[in-house]
């Protein structure tokens, strides 16, 4: 799919190359977690991914689930931004030596990986709405959900804690 090639017809044709771009991204984003739990040293950092890698195996069997539903075949497109934003991560993850700074760090990408993904989520549910799909929508919201609640763990374990502790 090249630019300018012109082979998305159609709001619905958007919606599953939406679909396959999170589809690889969350299949993306499990790898990338089993590598972040081994750096983290923060026990409840260790936690909250840990918990995210049962919930993101949730989440790629959701969407499986909405390729199911909308009668399209479950393939993924290369989805540049979360290669970037994990890229980006193992970077900065390589260049960190202080452990305490580190879990900062860690945190900080990894909620980097929740906002992509809730952008995607959030688009994904108001399209599937809008193309009468409020059943997709619904399995869709369940991940959104999940991706904000992971977030918002991720922000009250940095401040209240790791960000404190990298600082001193
Ligand atoms: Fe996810
Ligand atoms: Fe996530």
């Amino acid at each position: 799919m090249g630019l300018f090639s012109y082979d998305m017809k159609s709001m619905d044709d958007l919606f599953v190359h939406t679909l396959r771009d999170i589809y690889y991204a969350e299949k993306r984003i499990l790898k990338a977690l089993p590598k972040m739990i081994d750096k983290a040293t923060d026990p409840e950092l260790q936690a909250a991914f840990r918990s995210h890698l049962v919930e993101t195996e949730g989440h790629v069997q959701r969407v499986e689930e909405v390729f199911r539903m909308h009668g399209v075949e479950a393939k993924t497109v290369t989805c540049r931004a979360i290669d970037g934003i994990i890229t980006e991560a193992e970077e900065v993850i390589g260049e960190v030596e202080d452990p305490e700074v580190l879990d900062a760090a860690l945190a900080a990408s990894a909620q980097a990986v929740e906002h992509y993904e809730m952008t995607r989520y959030g688009t994904l549910v108001a399209w599937a709405r809008r193309l009468g799909r409020a059943d997709c929508a619904a399995v869709l919201q369940l991940n959104l959900d999940e991706e904000k609640k992971a977030d918002e763990k991720l922000t009250r374990i940095a401040e209240s804690k790791l960000n404190i502790r990298a600082a001193e």
